[in-house]
């Protein structure tokens, strides 16, 4: 199974665990580092909603919990006639730890039905320079 297909059951599987009570829109994230290792996770809303998270922010998290730091791939998948975008604060958050290179499929439950790179979804982006 090629890297975009594995990242694909995980996300799909962990999405399964989504809690969105409130937008009802289940939503999972899987990377795949430049090492080769997967980290997934999903959406976690919160009654007072600014304090709930995206699937990618999970994701992200999980990595680097687990040492990692470099996003080679992260794929995103949700149920519904639009694909789900990344929003504009987790492109951010996708490029802290990738590159203009670094791949961004999206989803939905049947099949990948995208592919970008983040310098496609964000270009232009904020990088520091103090
Ligand atoms: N959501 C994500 O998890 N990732 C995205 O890229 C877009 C939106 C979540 C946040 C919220 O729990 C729900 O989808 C509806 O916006």
């Amino acid at each position: 199974m090629d890297i975009a297909q594995q990242l694909f059951e995980k996300a799909k599987q962990i999405r399964t665990n989504a809690y969105a009570p409130y937008s009802k829109y289940l939503v999972g994230a899987a990377i795949c580092t430049t090492n080769k290792k997967i980290f997934s996770s999903c959406n976690v809303e919160n009654v007072s909603f600014p304090c709930g998270t995206c699937a990618e922010a999970g994701a992200i998290a999980s990595m680097i919990a687990g040492g990692e730091r470099k996003i080679s791939a992260i794929l995103i998948v949700a149920e519904g006639k639009n694909l789900v975008y990344p929003c504009g604060a987790c492109l951010q958050r996708i490029a802290e730890f990738g590159d203009e290179q670094t791949k961004i499929y999206l989803a939905d439950t049947e099949q990948i039905r995208k592919e970008y790179t983040l310098g496609e979804l964000l270009p232009y982006a904020f990088k520091e320079d103090i």
